[in-house]
């Protein structure tokens, strides 16, 4: 028996190794972690399993008979993330640089599948040369069964990528469909075309970093959602995300106890400027509504004109949504409705409630906002707002303007409570423009033509810069002083924290994509 069992631990030893020490070494010298050591700093102590560990390609082409590694460059298994179930799959680029052969996709798929039956979120570690070039269509695939279940996984369990190393050509589209990616900053990459082929086709010189690497992504593109300074510190990221989003969609996410204090916050009451022009930035606001220190802002460097992140109130894991006045006035433009749109969604998707801050001063007017369709996408937040059935309260700080007012999670969308502070002015536009449209004779006919507009203006800012109009019609539940915003907010949520809202019985809706 002791010979079978020196003939599983060299198995064991030789997989553990995966290419060889020589790569291992050269991986080390990249500042990169291997594939099991990423593992390690993800799962907690002795908690990961490994499925799959003498799994090996059956490739015969190209002299590949001859070199085969236990694993074939992906480790799979299950283990404990902050105590809770979660899958993972950790390509390890020692071995044929990580890329993906039939029995590695077969390995993913695997894990995939148990974490579909046993309702837990799959974390993807990508590290990889792509296909298997010489496996060919087989490996083509084996892409295409992962795109699969990605799919087929979306909404039901959380999907998360952190890529550690490159990803490029079609790989890149299981990570995109995935909930959320974070790259690492000057190991990583992703794109669909290379440094050399943008090259010959535009004639355009750009490294790989700058074509597609974390910052690009995390501030250009949005395809990233995190750029992170080094691989532990994406590990870390992945693992506070985690504590924030349920197992899957018919869980809640967990919530850490809570007892009620002292909830006045007299920091809110001085945060608007007394010029409604003034910018402010919405995460002071954000910041001493929440609990403290619980922030864990998403997307954060892209369309930065909104902010979206996972917060705790009252120990509840929320999601926030809120205009940023600090930048570009926080007006809605094609980027920041598609970053706040597939926030909504995600939230909406595992029965996070949704907290959202407006001063808004509408869409932003102009021929490249139009010509890219700012229509289209700006539809889709509404879209998004409107379909969501979480708990959903809005909080008007400040401007509230035209169609941006109704699709900032407004009471007509479905919003279940609307508070609005006195500084809030809900109206069609800014007094000067509307002032300007109708009492265009009037001004026109004055002698001193500036100030009849400034008295036009006051009167129009008198009637609608304010929140009382929407009151009157219970389009606003309740104007509040904004120190009481944190207790009216923990005691709304706890009052909607049994809602149920379901949509229509339907296939599924058709988003403008
Ligand atoms: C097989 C591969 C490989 C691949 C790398 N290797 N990519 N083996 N298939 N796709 C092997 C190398 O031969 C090498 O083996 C080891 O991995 C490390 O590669 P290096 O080139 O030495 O590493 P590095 O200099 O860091 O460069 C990494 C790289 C480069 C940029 C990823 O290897 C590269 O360009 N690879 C090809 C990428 C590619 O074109 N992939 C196919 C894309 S198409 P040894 O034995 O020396 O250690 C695609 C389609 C997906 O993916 C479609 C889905 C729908």
């Amino acid at each position: 028996m002791n010979k079978k069992f020196e003939e599983l631990a060299k198995k064991n030893a030789e997989a553990l190794l995966g290419g060889g020490q020589k790569r291992i070494e050269s991986q080390h010298k990249k500042g990169k972690l291997t594939a099991r050591e990423r593992i390690h700093f993800l799962m907690d102590e002795g908690t990961f399993e490994e499925i799959g560990m003498l799994v090996q390609h059956r490739s015969n082409d190209f002299g590949l008979e001859k070199e085969k590694y236990l694993g074939d460059g992906v480790v799979t298994g299950y283990g404990n993330v902050n105590g809770r179930l979660t899958y993972v799959f950790s390509q390890d680029f020692t071995v044929f640089g990580g890329s993906l052969s039939e029995t590695h996709a077969e390995k993913i798929c695997k894990i995939m599948d148990l974490a579909m039956k046993n309702g837990a979120p799959v974390i993807g570690l990508n590290d990889s040369g792509g296909a298997r070039i010489q496996e060919g269509v087989v490996s083509l695939g084996g892409y295409a069964d992962i795109f699969y279940r990605n799919v087929r996984s979306s909404g039901v369990i959380p999907q998360l990528s952190a890529i550690m190393g490159p990803c490029a050509g079609g790989a890149v589209y299981s990570p995109a469909m995935t909930d959320f990616i974070l790259m690492v900053e000057n190991t990583s990459y992703m794109f669909v075309t290379g440094p050399n082929v943008v090259k010959t086709v535009t004639h355009e010189e750009v490294t790989s970093e700058e074509l597609g690497g974390a910052l690009t992504h995390a501030s250009k593109s949005g395809v990233t959602h995190f750029a992170c300074a080094n691989e532990v510190e994406a590990i870390n990221y992945v693992k506070t995300l985690l504590s924030y989003i349920p197992q899957n969609c018919e869980e809640d996410a967990p919530s850490l106890p809570y007892q009620e204090g002292n909830e006045k916050r007299p920091q809110l009451n001085s945060i608007i400027p007394d010029n409604a022009n003034q910018p402010y930035d919405i995460r002071e606001v954000i910041e001493s509504v929440i609990d403290e220190n619980s922030f864990f802002e998403v997307h954060k460097l892209f369309a930065e004109n909104i902010v979206v992140g996972f917060a705790r109130l009252a120990g509840r894991s929320i999601g926030i949504v809120a205009n940023q006045p600090a930048v570009l006035a926080g007006v809605l433009d094609i980027h920041s409705s598609t970053k706040a749109a597939r926030f909504v969604r995600f939230c909406d998707s595992f029965n996070i409630p949704l907290l959202v801050f407006e001063d808004v001063p509408g869409f932003l007017p102009g021929t490249d906002q139009e010509w890219n369709a700012i229509i289209t996408n700006g539809a889709k937040l509404l879209y998004a707002f409107s379909e969501a059935t979480v708990p959903r309260i809005t909080v008007i700080t400040r401007k509230a303007y035209g169609g941006a007012y109704d699709v900032m999670n407004s009471k007509h969308i479905g919003a279940d409570m609307n508070y609005a502070w006195p500084s809030a002015e809900i109206a069609v536009m800014g007094a000067k423009g509307a002032a300007e449209i109708i009492f265009k004779n009037e001004i026109a006919a004055a002698k001193d033509k500036d100030s009849k507009w400034k008295e036009k203006e006051a009167e129009y800012q008198n009637m609608f810069a304010n929140p009382y109009r929407a009151a009157e019609r219970g389009f606003i539940d309740e104007v509040i002083k904004p120190e009481d915003t944190r207790i009216k907010l923990i005691r709304a949520f706890k009052m909607l924290e049994n809602k149920v809202d379901k949509l229509p019985r339907k296939k599924h809706g058709n988003i403008p994509l």
